[in-house]
């Protein structure tokens, strides 16, 4: 079956607080998306890749995304990610761009070190899945429950933790309907979607060059991450 890729980008970075949306800084000469979008569409088994944009969005169209094949936008995102990413599953079904039983592989575009290798083995991974997956990376550090106050109420033991990337792969239809139940703000992510319908998504080992540009200072680690792969 097809695969595609949808990429919420409708964001304003709150936490990075820069006035440009940070998903549009320059990163190595280009928006940093860029990079991500373009490594999606570098992988071969990805059939189309979608962008969701806010309505109001006043940067994308400052670049020129031709470099980057089979790339649709949808200006229909919202309040929150689970929002936007739900906007985007339906405009594309509107749009008779996505059948039921396709694989949607949501990716943040703040994501921007996603590599081809990466999103290669979800895909293998779950090929014979009934449920679909997620990257995720165990938890490498001993892990603390604090009180109010920022005193130690537990260590929590480690074993059998992870952290959830993404891209977070399932079929179309399926979370589609996980979407639409309960109220997207409890969403944080397309897993805990598909979990609160009773199903157990696969994890699958991603990477830590797969981090999430969330602050300023991450910048310099992406920046210097995709300096090294192209040399
Ligand atoms: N996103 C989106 N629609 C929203 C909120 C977030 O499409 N209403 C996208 C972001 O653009 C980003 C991805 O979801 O690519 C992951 O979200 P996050 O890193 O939290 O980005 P922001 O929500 O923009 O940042 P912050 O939470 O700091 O405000
Ligand atoms: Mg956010």
């Amino acid at each position: 079956s097809r695969h595609v890729a949808l990429v919420p980008a409708a964001g304003f970075g709150q936490r990075f607080g820069s006035p440009t949306p940070k998903q549009y800084l320059d990163l190595a000469g280009r928006p940093l998306m860029a990079h991500t979008l373009a490594t999606l569409a570098a992988v071969s088994t990805i059939d189309a890749v979608a962008v969701v944009v806010s309505p109001g969005d006043e940067w994308f169209e400052d670049f020129d995304w031709s470099a980057i094949p089979r790339l649709t936008v949808l200006r229909v995102g919202g309040a929150s990610r689970a929002e936007s990413v739900r906007n985007g599953i339906a405009a594309l079904r509107e749009a008779g761009q996505l059948a039921d039983d396709d694989w949607l592989l949501v990716h943040d575009a703040a994501r921007c070190c996603i590599s081809v290798e990466l999103v290669e083995r979800l895909i293998a991974a779950l090929a014979d899945d009934s449920v679909g997956g997620l990257l995720a990376l165990p938890v490498p550090d001993t892990v603390k429950r604090a009180d109010p106050t920022g005193r130690v109420e537990a260590t929590v033991a480690r074993a059998g933790l992870w952290l959830a990337q993404t891209p977070q792969m399932f079929r179309a239809a399926m979370l589609a309907e996980a979407l639409g139940h309960g109220a997207t703000e409890a969403i944080t992510d397309e897993a805990s979607a598909i979990e609160a319908r009773g199903l157990a998504p696969r994890l699958v080992e991603g990477d830590a060059q797969n981090f999430k540009v969330t602050y300023p200072q991450d910048l310099a680690l992406a920046a210097a991450i995709l300096a090294a792969r192209t040399g």
